[in-house]
């Protein structure tokens, strides 16, 4: 079966391609690398011994797009293509709103207009703001995003519900808490570009002498140690979690299905114990210092995530430590590969 992903070179979506040829579907990417590196096929090639069928193109490029969707005989997608740095998208709202959104209906258009269903959509925590309670399950209220990215993914899932059930197409919400980690072949991993925002990268780049030190934003939460509380979640069980979702769509028996799923570990780290456990695992000093908060951020979030288990028998399965290792090997990799 040929499943299109788009943005299936970048982070998630290359962990994902790897995972769905393990499980004998036929891949289609189409990625535009505005944030991903062509290198990733090789790596993924030289991982499963498939080169997947690769397009490089910008999907809110609809004639390019409909060419695709007339070369094969596709059968679902799991859409990961989003532009996705919070700040930039304070300042550039509009290319946000166009590349993530405009993308995203011209993919269900072609659904639309070929009867095509099953289909994923790349969602995120973000959509919970600041939840008032720990865990947040799935029937959490959302609370409006601060961030024009967060809002393409509000407007997103928003679209994909109307889309479902005016078309009665088969479709999940996968909201992902905080990915982090690399392919255990050190092949593929996180690409950040310029400084990172997200916080291992940056403790990563911290251990690797490529920044001073690490900046921890705010110890005045209220929290145990006082700096703020994620769910970090291991980007190939991420990657898993997708296979389990597209394989229940496909074998439904309804003609319609919305699936809204949170995937993470159900476990919340502030960020002295991610920093502590990057050094644990890894044997390395991570220096850091600590600043004022920053802005917009929330005090804590994780993820009931026992709808997955129970629905999808999906769950969670690596240690912050482990995942941290491979985080640690794919930094050794991309040294490397530069030198
Ligand atoms: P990523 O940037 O590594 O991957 C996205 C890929 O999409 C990139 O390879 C990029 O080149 C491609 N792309 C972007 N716009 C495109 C377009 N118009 N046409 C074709 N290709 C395009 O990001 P990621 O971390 O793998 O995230 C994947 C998805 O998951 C995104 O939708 C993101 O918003 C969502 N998400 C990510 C996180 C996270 O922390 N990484 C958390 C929650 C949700
Ligand atoms: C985690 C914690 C920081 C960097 C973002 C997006 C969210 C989702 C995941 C896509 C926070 C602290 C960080 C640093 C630090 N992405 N930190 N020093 O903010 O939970 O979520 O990525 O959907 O939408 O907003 O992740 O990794 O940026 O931060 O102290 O240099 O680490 O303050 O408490 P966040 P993050």
């Amino acid at each position: 079966m040929s499943i299109l992903v788009t943005g299936g070179l970048g982070y998630i979506g290359s962990h994902t391609v790897v995972e769905l040829i393990n499980n004998n579907f036929e891949v289609i990417i189409v990625d535009d690398l505005s944030n991903s590196e062509k290198f990733i096929l090789n790596n993924i090639e030289e991982i499963t011994g498939k080169r997947p069928i690769f397009y490089p193109f910008d999907l809110t490029r609809k004639e390019l797009l409909t060419q695709v969707f007339e070369a094969h005989n596709i059968e679902g997608c799991i859409n990961f293509a989003a532009f996705k740095a919070v700040g930039e998208s304070m300042e550039k709202p509009l290319d946000y709103y166009e590349n993530n959104l405009f993308s995203l209906i011209n993919i269900l258009q072609e659904f639309r207009k070929r009867n095509i269903s099953n289909f994923i959509f790349s969602s995120s925590c973000t959509v919970y703001g600041q939840a008032d309670q720990m865990p947040i399950d799935e029937s959490t209220p959302l609370k409006e995003a601060e961030s024009s990215y967060g809002k393409t993914k509000q407007m997103g899932e928003d679209i994909l519900k109307d889309f479902s059930k005016a078309y009665q197409k088969r479709v999940s919400l996968l909201r992902y808490f905080n990915p982090i980690g690399a392919h255990p072949s050190a092949l593929l991993g996180e690409l950040p570009s310029g400084i990172p925002n997200n916080l291992v990268p940056y403790v990563t780049q911290t251990a690797a002498g490529i920044r001073e030190k690490l900046n921890v934003w705010g110890d005045d939460y209220p929290t145990e140690d006082g700096t703020a509380i994620r769910d970090y979640i291991y980007v190939l069980d991420l990657a898993k979690a997708h296979v389990a979702a597209l394989k229940k769509l496909i074998n439904s028996e309804e003609e319609t299905v919305l699936d809204i799923y949170n995937l993470g570990t159900g476990k919340g780290s502030s960020v002295l114990e991610v920093v502590k456990a990057f050094e644990l695992a890894n044997d390395v000093k991570v220096p850091y210092q600590i600043c004022p908060r920053r802005e917009g951020d929330i005090t804590i979030a994780y993820a009931n995530a026992d709808k997955a288990e129970k629905e999808l028998g999906w769950k969670s399965e690596t240690t912050l430590e482990e995942a941290l290792r491979t985080t640690w090997e794919w930094q050794k990799y991309l040294k490397e590969r530069t030198n």
